[in-house]
């Protein structure tokens, strides 16, 4: 699987170490804010197209010197993970569905002309960079090591052509609980005047250029009281995701009478979410034998408020690595309030919980499972 099979792939073997001469104070745990600070060393791995991948460096963290013109300057050759890496019961690091982000992560790079690679020589570095950090992955539950691999096109060049030398590279931070005072529902404001992604578009991958153009549609929901916007798309108003995650509902079957978890299909503009992914596996293994039905399916606006209103819509989640799980409370759509099924003092709704607990469950090795890399 790489890039060009006349080229090296990744070789883990050949990975070289430099420690750092100055360890980082630990943060307070509880201090943590998401993002914000960073281990002692980074994962770095150069690439130029004739002799492909270069020798895997684990060094101390450091700033990047690239000259002004570097392409991802200029047309944006860049592409990233977010995953993370936990700590047992008994101190051993574990990854999450690591081959779910190396796929996604492989797919991102070739759509941008980045380089590809072979997905268990990076999980394999991946889990030597997170052990060797591991004094700043938190015991705790519901804190963990952020691991983000980022991919840019590292030519000097202002000609529009694919990059040809890139760096991959992993930086990790120290995270808490994405809610620290609990779980918040959160309400939303339906967007309708700027679309995130299009049929035909990389709405589906992820890439640095999707993040930027949705600031401002972020902030615009904030400046009228809302956390988050829900993304539309087309005339029909399809529901897509909500800010950074995808989107779940769960709603009663009109004729049926039976529970439904709804997400959007995988159509191009969605995000191939690792979480989403395992909400709908968990939802098959453990609901579809209480009777519940587990859909990917386009779903519109309009069928929401009408559940709403027939007092169908029982709960409503985005799904993410930083949080996942995230309940919502209302969406502000049209100049009316949608309900999505919380009590006025209710902050998430049972299967929102019930997901939190069995992804943990999973992530943090409470329940073996093939999802769990120990590394
Ligand atoms: C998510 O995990 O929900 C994200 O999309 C993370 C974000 C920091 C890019």
């Amino acid at each position: 699987a790489a890039s060009d099979s006349k080229t090296l792939d990744i070789d883990p073997r050949k990975l070289v170490i430099e420690r750092t001469g100055k360890p980082k104070a630990l943060k307070d745990s509880k201090d943590l804010v998401f993002g914000a600070n960073f281990t002692d060393h980074m994962l770095t791995i150069e690439w130029d197209k004739s002799t492909g991948w270069h020798e895997p460096r684990i060094t101390p963290y450091q700033n990047l010197s690239l000259d002004p013109a570097t392409c991802v300057f200029h047309y944006a050759f860049e592409c990233f993970e977010g995953m993370k890496a936990y700590k047992d019961k008994a101190g051993k690091i574990r990854l999450f569905r690591p081959d779910k982000n190396m796929e996604r992560f492989n797919k991102s790079a070739a759509r941008i002309a980045l380089p590809t690679f072979g997905p268990t020589n990076l999980i394999d570095l991946i889990a030597k960079f997170a052990k060797l950090e591991s004094r700043f992955i938190p015991e705790e539950r519901g804190y963990s090591l952020y691991l983000r691999p980022t991919m840019i096109g590292t030519q000097k060049t202002l000609g529009v052509g694919p990059p040809g030398s890139a760096l991959l590279y992993v930086i990790a931070s120290p995270v808490g609980p994405y809610y620290p005072t609990g779980f918040k529902a959160v309400s939303l404001e339906a967007t309708d005047y700027a679309v995130r992604a299009w049929p035909g578009g990389v709405g589906d991958k992820k890439l640095g250029a999707n993040y930027a153009p949705c600031i401002v549609p972020q902030r615009e929901a904030m400046s009228r009281g809302f956390q988050q916007n829900l993304w539309l798309f087309g005339e029909e108003e399809y529901v897509t995701e909500v800010g950074t995650m995808n989107f779940f509902v769960v709603i009663r079957n009109k004729e049926t009478g039976q529970k439904e978890l709804i997400t959007a299909p995988l159509d191009g503009t969605i995000l191939e979410g690792v979480t989403r992914d395992s909400v709908l596996s968990l939802a098959k293994e453990k609901l579809a034998p209480e009777g519940w039905k587990v859909v990917e399916r386009k779903y519109t606006m309009p069928e929401l408020a009408q559940a709403a209103e027939e007092g169908r819509l029982i709960e409503a989640f985005g799904s993410g690595t930083a949080a996942i799980v995230s309940p919502v409370r209302s969406i502000s759509w049209k100049g009316k309030v949608v309900n999505c099924g919380l009590k006025d003092h209710e902050e998430s709704g049972e299967t929102t919980m019930k997901m939190k607990q069995w992804m943990e469950s999973r992530q943090y090795g409470d329940e073996e499972h093939e999802w769990s890399y120990v590394c």
